[in-house]
Order: C-alpha cells, then sequence, then structure tokens
C-alpha cells in the first residue's frame, strides 16, 4: 500500500517567534522532522530571514511584486529572492491581497525564474477563477478561521472539496491546500481524505509551545493513495 504523505507550508507571518535565530531554530526543526517523517515542509519566513533558512530547508517568500530589475523602492523583486534561494512564493494571502490582474503577473513572472507559485484564494469560486492562470499551487484559506483554534477541514470540509473540484476541474495539475486554524496531524489528514495536498498553516507551529513537536504532528498525517 503507497501513502500519501504531506506537503507542510509554514506561513511564518510577522510573528516575534519567527524571527531571525528563532527562524534559523524552526528550519533546523523543519529539517529534521521532514527526515524523520517524509513529509515536505517548506519554511516562508520574514524576507531578512530568508537567505538563512534558505539554506537549511525550502523557503518561499511570502510576497512578490510584478515589477522588473529598476527603481522600485521597497517592492520585492524576484530575482533578488531567488539569489536569496527561495525556491518559490506565496501570493495574495487574505493579510496580502493583490489585485486580480497582479496575481497573473506574479505567477508568469515567479515561473520565469523557476519559482514555484502558491496562490491563496478566500473561497473556492475564486480558486476557480485563480485556477486559470495555472500556479503550482492554490491554497484556500477561509479569513474568518486564520489564527483561530478551529480548523478548516473540521468547520468547512465541504470547502475543501468544492476547491478541489473546481480547480481541477479547470487543470488537474494544480496541487490544492488549505488553511487557516490547523493545529493537529487530525486536521492534516482530514483535509487530505478531502482532497488536499497538504496544508499552509502558521500560528499551530509558530507560536505552539513546542514547534518542533507541533511540526512532527502535523507531519504523521498521511493517507492512502
Ligand atoms: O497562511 C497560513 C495562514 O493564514 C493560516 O494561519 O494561524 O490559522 O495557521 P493560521
Amino acid at each position: 500500500m503507497t501513502m500519501r504523505k504531506p506537503i507542510i507550508i509554514v506561513n511564518m507571518k510577522t510573528y516575534l517567534q519567527s524571527i531571525g535565530e528563532k527562524a534559523i531554530k524552526l528550519a533546523k526543526s523543519a529539517a529534521k522532522v521532514s527526515e524523520k517523517t517524509g513529509a515536505e515542509i517548506i519554511l516562508a519566513p520574514q524576507l531578512a530571514d530568508l537567505k538563512e533558512v534558505a539554506k537549511i530547508v525550502p523557503a518561499y517568500s511570502q510576497h512578490i511584486d510584478p515589477i522588473e530589475p529598476g527603481a522600485h523602492t521597497g517592492h520585492v523583486l524576484g530575482e533578488s529572492l531567488k539569489d536569496a534561494g527561495a525556491t518559490g512564493v506565496i501570493i495574495n494571502h487574505s493579510e496580502d491581497v493583490v489585485p486580480f490582474d497582479d496575481i497573473k503577473k506574479n505567477i508568469e513572472k515567479a515561473r520565469s525564474l523557476g519559482l514555484t507559485t502558491v496562490v491563496c484564494a478566500p473561497s473556492a469560486i475564486e480558486a476557480e477563477e485563480i485556477a486559470k492562470f495555472s500556479p503550482d499551487f492554490i491554497a484556500v484559506e477561509p479569513p474568518e478561521l486564520i489564527g483561530g483554534d478551529i480548523s478548516v477541514s473540521t468547520a468547512k470540509p465541504e470547502l475543501i472539496e468544492e476547491t478541489v473540484r473546481g480547480v481541477h476541474k479547470v487543470n488537474p495539475n494544480i496541487k490544492v491546500l488549505c488553511g487557516a486554524g490547523v493545529k493537529t496531524g487530525k486536521d492534516v489528514k482530514k483535509a487530505m481524505e478531502l482532497g488536499a495536498e497538504g496544508i499552509l498553516v502558521a500560528s499551530g507551529v509558530v507560536k505552539a509551545e513546542d514547534p518542533e513537536v507541533a511540526l512532527m504532528d502535523l507531519s504523521g498525517a498521511c493517507v492512502e493513495k
């Protein structure tokens, strides 16, 4: 029997628990847990920590701007992410919503640099629209559950199923993730049983008493292929 292991993207947001030395510590834990469980663990740290984190585990940027090299003070240049060792980017997180047209531009920019694209959507309808741009991943996250204690897979299982169905109708190669309120391996397993490939998680890891223990629990989830 072959088992499907989860993909876990830890969005480290702007939590104090996830910056500087703590980012490095979390990266070392993630590498260890990934090695032990076979789960794919990716961290999305603050930009200032990206280069160091990327030396230890796969690292994605939390943001990219649809710009070319030149005079764009304060913007995030894809080439710079690539140079720092990032292998992917998160686009359109509900805390960092971008105009719809820019989603497409960001995907194209990231893709031209060989960066994996994870685009967030708040609903199944929006996920289906985004699927037309063919990102690598679409992560459905109901904003009202973000940062809470009730997992999307418990509160809104139908949202995960609908998103998987809608996205795969447009493009069956896009992998669907879900996020918001995910805290345990049980939440991850449920999400995978509903058709998700894994999760996007923040507080359940970053704010956990012991992030390594939390990661171990989340990574232990696996379902039959
Ligand atoms: O990007 C992940 C995120 O928005 C979910 O946050 O704290 O509910 O795991 P959290």
